[in-house]
Order: structure tokens, then C-alpha cells, then sequence
């Protein structure tokens, strides 16, 4: 239906953006379509507070510039954050041995890794495997549970929740959400007593530090008191299913095509040599895998129609006239998929990502992370980790699946693999 079109939803008119030159007109140029859709849903996901679902103005913009500063100062975009992504990489190496030639569980695994790299950034120290009641509370968030399902339902239809069986579902959100924050605090009160202030050793230290630095504005410090413990969640919430789902993806593609696995290894142990360390100095190095990650993530964007954006007043773009409070969807799939930029979309071939001489070619068709104003956060974090975690595994192992191979996946909060059992056999 071209670049813009509306869909009605409901009672709702929602507004798709279907090209890159649409994405950029809306969410780059213009501050318009920057806000995220009214307050109910924000109150079920996230119960009004946090960065990914509050509304676009200074305090957004305020902790976004924060957040990005925390995490940069803490290694994200840095070399500085890569010996804790080798780390949680080989920890997941070593677990992943000790299954043997046993089927697996996947998708637990990443999860663990992934959330324990976000952990240490934040906490500075590993809290997803030291307190088994944090880990848990982690992995329900992306159980495909009736919990999760329902959830989602009431974001868009609000009213449910005056139904008994959705007020419960409601209810249940609500403590599952106050619980998860309160172990956050607690984590953050210790932190409270412990920092040196010139010394920040994680994310959480340099939030109390830019807290102190706004004391003069007693407000903007109440304000960042009261959020902190959201803002880590939502940093767990946003950075943990998005990079494992696209993780897993990975790996069931490469245990679907074992030629462009095979090839993956040989490029992997080329570069590397026989026990060297992945490093992203070494990316420019592996054209290919570059090649086979950024397929992937066309294939199988995890979240295919991004967050959900709404327009702050009546706007414009492209000539057409767009109303305030117009729900805006990215169309991360339909750009993956489009006919007029890609061939045979619906292939998989990591080929069409490198030019004639095999240099890796970036495209900025592919949209995982959304642009603009609101664009995804941690995308430098989750580009590392990505690199390092496939390139770990495919040293260490080779994959294979059990049983027929779902291609399709499921759609949670992410578009995820169907839950999947793997082999992985050491190679030598
Ligand atoms: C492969 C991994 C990831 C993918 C595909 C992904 C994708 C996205 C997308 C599509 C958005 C919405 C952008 C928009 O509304 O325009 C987003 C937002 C966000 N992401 Fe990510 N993300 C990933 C990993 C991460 C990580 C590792 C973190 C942080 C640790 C993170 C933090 C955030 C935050 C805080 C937002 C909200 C930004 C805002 O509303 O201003 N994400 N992400």
C-alpha cells in the first residue's frame, strides 16, 4: 500500500510507515509523531513510568540523554564493555558443554546470558545468577504465559479490566511489577551505601551521582528518585527478550541452512585462529558473518512492527494531514520484506549483503531498531552482544535442531523462535 497508510484497528486509525524515506521523514525529522500511545496502555506495561512507554517531552528527553550517558560511560559503544560480554558468552559455552550431545533448551540459556550482561552493567555484579528469586521473576516476563497474553489485550482495550477475569489478570500485572521493583530498590538502596561518588562503578552509581548533581532542583531529584527502579527494569524488559530472541533466531537459521553454517565456522576460525578470543575489533575481518547477522535480522526482526509511536498534534508528512493522537507503527516487516529492495525477500541469503569484491555492505533498509527520536537505546550494546555471543558459539560449537524446524516463530512481546531443542556438538 505504498510508504504511508492508514489501517483501521478497532476503533482506532493506525498509521503504518512502509519505507525507510517514511520512517525518517516522520520519526527523524519531526518531533510530531515522537510520543508513545495514551496513558492506559502505559499504565498496564509499565505502570506510567520508565523510558520506553512514557510520553515524548523534556523529562523523556532528559532520561534518554541520561540513560545513553550512563550506559556510554559504562561501556556501551566502548571497548571498555566487551571483557563482560566475553564473559557471559563463555559462561554460556560452559553451560552449553555440559548438556553433552543432550538436546536443550536454548532460548533459557540465552536468556540467562543476555540478562546477566545487562545485570552486571547495571548492578555491577551478576544478580540473575546469584538470587534465583531475581532470575525467575526475570524469565516470567517473556514466558509466553496467559499472564503476558492478557496484558497485551488489556494495553489495547482498557475497559477489560472492569471484567472479574481480566480485573484479576490486571491485579496479578500490578504485583508482579511492584515485586520486581522492590528487589531493584533493595539492590539500589545497598548501592546507596556503598558508592564512592567519584568512582561510579555501574549504571545504578551514576544514576544516584546525576540525582545529587539535580539536588539543587529539589523536583527533577524526587522525580529521578521515583524512577530509577523503573528505568532498570525497563532497561531489563527492552534489552533482554529483543537480543535473545534475535540470538536464537541466529542460531536456529544456522541449524536450518548448515552450509551457511559451515561456512560461518571456517571465516570464525580463519580470523580468530585456533583458540583466540572473538573481539569486535576483528568484526571488519568476517564480512560473512556480519553478512549472515544483518539476514537475519531482515528475515526475523523481533520486533516487527516496532513500539508503538502517537502523534502530539495535528502534523504532516509526505502531504498527507495526520491527526493528534494518531497511533504510528513502524512497518519493520513489511520494509524487511519489500519486493523493491530486496530480492526473493522471502529467501535467506546472506550473500545479498556483501558486494562483488565480499566487503560486507550495511543497509539502512534494515530497520531492527527503528530511527529517530526514540530509536532503541541500547542498539550498540545489542550489535556487540550479538557479534560476540554468535561468533563464541560457533567456535565452540556446531548446532543442529531436533525434530522439525519451525521457521515461522512465535509472537509474544517479540516475535520469538517457537521454543526449541538444539544439539550442540564441541568442535575440536
Ligand atoms: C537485538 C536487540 C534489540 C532490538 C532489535 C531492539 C529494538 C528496539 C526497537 C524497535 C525499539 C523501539 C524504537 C521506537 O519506538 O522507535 C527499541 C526501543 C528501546 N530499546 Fe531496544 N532493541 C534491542 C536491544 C536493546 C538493548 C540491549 C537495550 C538496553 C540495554 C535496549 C533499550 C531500549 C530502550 C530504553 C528503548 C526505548 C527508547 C525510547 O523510547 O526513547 N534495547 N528497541
Amino acid at each position: 500500500y505504498g510508504p504511508v497508510c492508514m489501517v483501521r484497528l478497532g476503533f482506532k486509525d493506525i498509521l503504518l510507515l512502509g519505507s525507510y524515506e517514511a520512517a525518517h521523514e516522520a520519526l527523524v525529522k519531526s518531533p510530531d509523531f515522537a510520543n508513545r500511545p495514551p496513558a492506559h496502555s502505559i499504565e498496564v506495561i509499565a505502570g506510567g513510568k520508565g523510558i520506553v512507554m512514557i510520553p515524548f517531552g523534556p523529562f523523556h528527553q532528559e532520561q534518554r540523554r541520561f540513560g545513553l550517558n550512563a550506559l556510554r560511560e559504562h561501556g556501551m559503544g566502548r571497548r571498555a564493555l566487551e571483557p563482560t560480554v566475553h564473559l557471559c558468552a563463555q559462561e554460556l559455552c560452559e553451560r552449553i558443554e555440559e548438556y553433552g550431545s543432550k538436546p536443550f533448551n536454548l532460548d533459557n540459556e540465552v536468556y540467562q546470558s543476555v540478562s546477566s550482561i545487562i545485570s552486571r552493567l547495571v548492578f555491577g555484579h551478576d544478580v540473575v545468577q546469584e538470587n534465583l528469586e531475581f532470575r525467575k521473576m526475570i524469565f516470567q516476563m517473556i514466558e509466553p504465559n496467559k499472564l503476558n497474553i492478557l496484558a497485551g489485550i488489556l494495553a489495547f482495550a482498557p475497559y477489560l479490566k472492569h471484567l472479574p477475569f481480566f480485573s484479576e489478570i490486571h491485579r496479578k500485572n500490578k504485583e508482579f511489577r511492584l515485586k520486581m521493583e522492590s528487589s531493584i530498590r533493595k539492590e539500589i538502596e545497598e548501592h546507596m551505601e556503598t558508592r564512592d561518588r567519584k568512582e561510579p562503578r555501574d549504571y545504578i552509581d551514576s544514576f544516584l551521582n546525576e540525582m545529587e548533581k539535580s539536588n539543587q532542583n529539589q523536583l527533577i531529584a524526587m522525580v529521578y528518585f521515583t524512577y530509577i527502579d523503573v528505568v532498570v527494569r525497563d532497561l531489563f524488559m527492552a534489552g533482554t527478550d529483543t537480543t535473545s530472541s534475535t540470538t536464537c533466531w541466529i542460531i536456529l537459521f544456522l541449524c536450518r541452512y548448515p552450509e551457511v553454517q559451515r561456512k560461518m565456522q571456517e571465516e570464525v576460525d580463519q580470523v580468530l585462529g585456533s583458540n583466540g578470543v572473538p573481539k569486535m575489533a576483528l568484526a571488519e575481518k568476517m564480512p560473512y558473518t556480519r553478512a549472515v547477522i544483518q539476514e537475519i535480522a531482515r528475515m526475523r526482526p523481533t520486533l516487527p512492527l516496532s513500539v508503538p509511536h502517537c502523534t502530539t498534534q495535528d502534523t504532516m508528512m509526505m502531504g498527507y494531514k495526520i491527526p493528534k493522537d494518531t497511533i504510528v507503527l513502524t512497518n519493520i516487516w513489511g520494509i524487511h520484506h519489500d519486493e523493491k529492495l530486496w530480492k526473493n525477500p522471502y529467501d535467506f541469503n546472506p550473500e545479498r549483503h556483501l558486494d562483488s569484491n565480499g566487503n560486507f555492505v550495511k543497509s539502512s533498509n534494515i530497520m531492527q531498531f527503528n530511527i529517530g527520536l526514540r530509536s532503541c537505546l541500547g542498539q550498540q550494546l545489542a550489535k556487540m552482544e550479538l557479534f560476540l555471543l554468535t561468533t563464541s558459539l560457533c567456535r565452540h560449537f556446531s548446532f543442529s535442531v531436533v525434530g522439525e524446524v519451525d521457521m515461522e516463530g512465535e509472537s509474544m512481546v517479540t516475535l520469538r523462535p517457537c521454543s526449541m531443542e538444539v544439539v550442540a556438538t564441541k568442535r575440536a
